[in-house]
């Protein structure tokens, strides 16, 4: 296994996210973080580094790794869209919006477009049930989804 190598800005970035935590291992999740949104996924040879920062096993990364499904271990778009499927986006419609989404990106759920600009997946309830139907895109959310708002969330995007 290759070992993994922090660029020089991640290295600086975690420097300033371990002196928050005192104790070491609460910083496991931005760091999880950090490499997600650089790599697209946090690969085996991450996890070794990350618990190498934080001086626990790959295996104890990896456990709390799976727990959150924001955290990725195949690459996905660089935009990962999060539709809500629970009672509240169901009452509201989100049924045929995920479709018309799948429909409108060309691929299936769980899929990513052959540009790898876009993963849609389904999502359990997304704290914010009074703006239902909503999904989350990368780290901002949207409500009071249509066809029409979605088309223009995603035609915005670049
Ligand atoms: S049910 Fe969809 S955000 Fe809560």
């Amino acid at each position: 296994m290759a070992k993994y190598k922090f660029t020089k800005n991640q290295e600086k970035e975690i420097s300033g996210i371990l002196e928050k935590y005192p104790v070491k291992t609460s910083a496991l999740l931005p760091l999880l973080t950090l490499v997600q949104r650089s790599d697209q996924l946090v690969s085996p040879e991450a996890m070794v580094a990350i618990g190498e920062k934080l001086d626990v096993s790959p295996a104890y990364v990896q456990s709390v790794m799976s727990f959150y499904t924001m955290y990725h271990t195949q690459k996905v778009g660089k935009y990962m869209i999060l539709f809500c499927i629970n009672i509240s986006c169901q009452l509201n419609g989100c049924d045929k919006l995920l479709e018309h989404t799948a429909r409108k990106l060309n691929i299936k759920v769980g899929e990513t477009t052959s540009d790898e600009k876009f993963t849609l997946h389904r999502e359990e309830c997304l704290a914010a049930c009074t703006e239902a139907p909503m999904m989350r895109v990368n780290d901002t959310y949207y409500g009071n989804l249509t066809e029409q708002r979605i088309d223009q969330i995603i035609d915005s995007l670049d």
